[in-house]
């Protein structure tokens, strides 16, 4: 081998000015489009320098609208407000996808705010009360304004229940030398109808929506990323576009827009080129979704994978808009071929409605005259991935029952 095997990669130009520019974890100094969610949490939380108490707010979004963004860089002005006027605020971020009981968040808490001589508070162990009081008393001799940013809050409602925001959202109740303040962050619209009313009403003293961006404030993020992060000239006309454009048609996603042109500028480094084309973000698409569905296919259960094959093999012979019956008479046949044996049709009926809502096929109801109804179901998976391939790599029964011949109705 000529030279070090190093050497190629390390001598090549980056496209990347500043790699972390596309990071999820970055913090751009701009937040185009989110002037209102802002302003709103602004004129909210300027009572923590006021001497007053903010209110407590609920956040809601779809994922990618930008909720944890506006958040840190708001609190972030707030400390550097606080600390200029003298004035005591902490801030307290937990991702409760993370630390999801309400014994975790609150130790989480009271050991930020733990001093010299405290005594360390384990993990596990401690009656939840204990930890509770701990954490009030740290609170006042602290002193000040504490908030408490509970990001991705329904993570925590659906596991431990609304508990933790009942004894929150009443604490500046015993608190005596201190305010409280909750912010909670949810992707879930609808979260707060699995709360007791009186939790509901007191977290949400004020509701923030984020709308999804449209394609063209996506393209307005895009652009100072890549003003930042980029060499000049590194992309082609139609790039920023088509990854915004693909984004929004997702959810208004700016996290996958981000995700869409960091992995087609890869792409084009990974193929030498010195420009990032529109190829390569159909590549990173392609790349996205194949993430995205072949760790889904690979964990259903082998009669779902049997269903989901039959769909497919059909498909790939031309069939559109599948009868239930049809798709019961190939999922029966794999079976046979492979020796396993079928389950009935009612219960393929209800692993199709399964399918749908994992949003691997759309099924729908066609009225077949005389009160009679049937399915017809498609397959929802990107026409790129081969998902015969993908899950005959998971279970070996498909890879089997791929080979087999099969009766198949044709599409005329
Ligand atoms: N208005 C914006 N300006 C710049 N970057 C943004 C904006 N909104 C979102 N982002 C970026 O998009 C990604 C997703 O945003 P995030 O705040 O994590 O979304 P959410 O918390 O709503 O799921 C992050 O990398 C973030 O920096
Ligand atoms: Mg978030």
């Amino acid at each position: 081998m000529d030279g070090n095997i190093f050497e190629k990669i390390l001598g090549q130009e980056s496209l990347f000015l500043e790699r972390r520019a596309f990071d999820h974890a970055f913090e751009p100094s701009r937040l185009p489009h989110r002037k209102h969610e802002i302003d709103s949490l602004v004129r909210n939380l300027v009572d923590a320098l006021n001497g007053h108490i903010p209110s407590n707010m609920l956040l809601y979004g779809v994922p990618g609208s930008g909720k944890t963004v506006v958040t840190r860089f708001v609190l972030s002005q707030l400390l550097d407000k606080g600390k200029e006027m003298g004035e005591s605020v902490r801030c307290y971020e937990i991702n409760c996808r993370n630390v999801d009981t309400k014994y975790r968040v609150v130790q989480n808490i009271a050991s930020q705010l733990s001093q010299r001589g405290d005594a360390p508070i384990p993990f596990t162990g401690w009656p939840t009360d204990r930890v509770l009081d701990a954490l009030i008393s740290r609170m006042d001799r602290e002193g000040g304004v504490h908030i408490i940013v509970l990001d991705e809050i329904d993570n925590l409602v659906s596991r431990s229940g609304d508990g933790l925001l009942y004894n929150l959202t009443n604490i500046n109740t015993v608190l005596n030398n201190s305010r409280c303040c909750i912010i909670g962050i949810s992707n879930d619209l609808h979260f707060t109808q699995h709360l007791d009313p009186r939790v509901s009403s007191r977290l949400s003293q004020e509701d923030l929506v984020f709308h999804p961006y449209s394609a063209l404030e996506i393209q307005d993020i895009l652009e100072e990323r890549v003003d930042f992060g980029l060499r000049e000239g590194s992309l082609d006309g139609g790039v920023v576009q088509l990854c915004a454009a693909l984004a929004a048609q997702e959810h208004g996603d700016a996290r996958r827009a981000l995700d869409l042109l960091r992995i087609s500028i890869q792409k084009a480094e990974q193929s030498e080129h010195a420009l990032v084309g529109t190829a390569h973000v159909k590549m990173a698409q392609s790349q996205l979704e194949y993430d995205q569905v072949t760790p889904v296919l690979r964990t259903l259960p082998l009669h779902q994978k049997l269903v989901l094959f039959s769909i497919r093999l059909n498909e790939g012979n031309g069939l559109r808009n599948i009868s239930t019956g049809e798709v019961y008479r190939t999922y029966s046949e794999a079976c046979m071929k492979v020796g396993v044996e079928p389950l009935t049709p009612r219960r393929i009926s209800s692993l199709l409605n399964e399918l749908d809502t994992l949003g691997l096929i759309m099924a729908r109801n066609v009225s077949k005259g005389r009160g009679g109804r049937s399915k017809q179901v498609n397959s929802a998976i990107p026409k790129a991935i081969d998902a015969i391939d993908a899950l005959s790599e998971s279970e070996p029964l498909i890879a089997q029952a791929a080979e087999g011949k099969y009766v198949l109705q044709s599409h005329l």
